[in-house]
C-alpha cells in the first residue's frame, strides 16, 4: 500500500474572500488575492488501508471527530472518484505552527492533504486540478497549492471546473516580509464558513462588499507585478475593512477585533506617520498580520514586539506552494 506525503503552508489574502456561490463546492461569490507563507506548513501522510467510508484523520496527535473530517473527506472523495479507489483513508497531520494564530490552518493542511492524497492514489494532477481539490475541502486551500502570489478566479461554471488558484508571480519576485501579531490565541468566534453564509443572508452591505472585488483584484495584481508597496498597502487594507464592515453589518453581528486588534491598528498608524512604510491585514480572527518592504528596517518589527498585548510575532514572506515529500521525513 502506497504512503502519499506533502507539505502545505498556509496564505494569507490582500484582497478578500468572503461569500460563495455554491456552498457544497465551496465557490466563491467573487475572485481573491494572495501570498503563500514561507514556514507555516502542515505536514500530512495518507494511504488508502482502511475500510471503504471509514476515513480516519489525526491532527497534531489528536483523533478528529466527524465534524472536522467532512471537509477532508470532500478532498478524498474527489481523489477517489478519479483514481477508482473506494478504500477509506488514513491521514495523519501535523502543523508547525501555533493553531488560533489565525494563520488560517485549514487553508496548508487541505491543500498538503489534497497533494498527499494524490500521491498516495499514484496520480499525477496538474496544479489547477489539485487547486480544484483543495478548495472543495476549504476555499482558502486552494491558492496553498501555488507558489509566492496566487490569484483564485471565481469562475462561472456551475461544477467548479474554472474555480481555481493560479501564480500571478514566484516567491522572489517581491520578497515582502509579513510579521503576524498574535494578540489573542483563543480559538475564532465564529468559523469562516458559518461567518460568511451568515454575511451574504443578513448584511445590508454584502453586494456592495462583493462590488469592491474586480477593481480591488486588478489594483493588486499591478501593485505586485509592478512592486508598488503604496498601491497594494491602499488596496489590501481597503479590501480587509470592507470585507470586515460587512461581517460586523451581519445579523447577529461577526466581531472578529478584540480591543488589542484595535490598539495595535492604532500603533500602525503612528508608526505609518513616523515614515515607517507597512500595511495591515486581517482575516476572521482578532489577530494582525503586518507586511512591510524587503530590506533591513527591522524597527516596525522591534516596535511590535514591546507592545505588552502582541503575545507573540510570527515572521514570515512569501514562501513555496504544497509539494510532496520523501516518506522517511515523517
Ligand atoms: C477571512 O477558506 O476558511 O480568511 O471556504 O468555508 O472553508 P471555507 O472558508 P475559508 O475562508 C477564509 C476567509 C478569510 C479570507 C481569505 O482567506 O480570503
Amino acid at each position: 500500500m502506497k504512503k502519499g506525503s506533502a507539505i502545505a503552508s498556509s496564505n494569507i489574502a490582500f484582497v478578500k474572500y468572503w461569500g460563495k456561490r455554491d456552498t457544497a463546492l465551496n465557490l466563491p461569490a467573487a475572485g481573491s488575492l494572495s501570498m503563500t507563507l514561507s514556514g507555516l506548513t502542515t505536514h500530512t501522510t495518507v494511504s488508502f488501508d482502511r475500510a471503504p467510508g471509514d476515513d480516519e484523520l489525526t491532527l497534531n496527535g489528536v483523533r478528529v471527530g466527524q465534524g472536522g473530517l467532512s471537509k477532508a473527506r470532500a478532498v478524498l472523495d474527489a481523489v477517489r472518484r478519479v483514481s477508482d479507489g473506494g478504500a477509506g483513508a488514513t491521514v495523519v497531520s501535523v502543523n508547525n505552527f501555533p493553531t488560533g494564530a489565525g494563520l488560517a490552518s485549514s487553508a496548508a493542511g487541505l491543500a498538503a492533504l489534497a497533494t498527499a492524497a494524490a500521491d498516495a492514489a499514484s496520480l499525477s494532477i496538474d496544479s489547477a486540478t489539485l487547486s480544484r481539490w483543495a478548495r472543495l475541502g476549504s476555499g482558502s486551500a486552494c491558492r496553498s497549492i501555488v507558489s509566492g502570489f496566487a490569484v483564485w478566479n471565481a469562475g462561472v461554471a456551475a461544477d467548479g471546473s474554472d474555480s481555481f488558484a493560479t501564480q500571478l508571480v514566484p516567491p522572489e519576485h517581491w520578497p515582502l516580509r509579513m510579521l503576524v501579531a498574535v494578540v489573542d490565541e483563543r480559538p475564532k468566534t465564529e468559523p469562516s464558513t458559518a461567518g460568511m453564509q451568515r454575511t451574504a443572508a443578513s448584511s445590508p452591505y454584502f453586494g456592495a462588499w462583493l462590488n469592491t472585488v474586480p477593481a480591488d483584484l486588478h489594483q493588486a495584481s499591478e501593485a505586485i507585478v509592478g512592486r508598488d508597496f503604496e498601491k497594494l498597502a491602499d488596496v489590501a487594507e481597503r479590501s480587509c475593512l470592507a470585507m470586515h464592515a460587512a461581517m460586523l453589518t451581519s445579523q447577529p453581528s461577526l466581531l472578529y477585533f478584540r480591543p488589542q486588534t484595535l490598539m495595535l491598528l492604532e500603533e500602525l498608524y503612528q508608526l505609518r506617520r513616523e515614515g515607517h512604510p507597512l500595511f495591515f491585514t486581517i482575516d476572521a480572527g482578532p489577530n494582525v498580520k503586518v507586511v512591510v518592504p524587503p530590506g533591513v528596517d527591522r524597527s516596525v518589527e522591534s516596535r511590535l514586539v514591546e507592545l505588552p498585548y502582541v503575545r507573540r510575532l510570527l515572521r514570515t514572506s512569501p514562501g513555496v506552494g504544497s509539494h510532496t515529500t520523501p516518506i522517511h521525513l515523517f
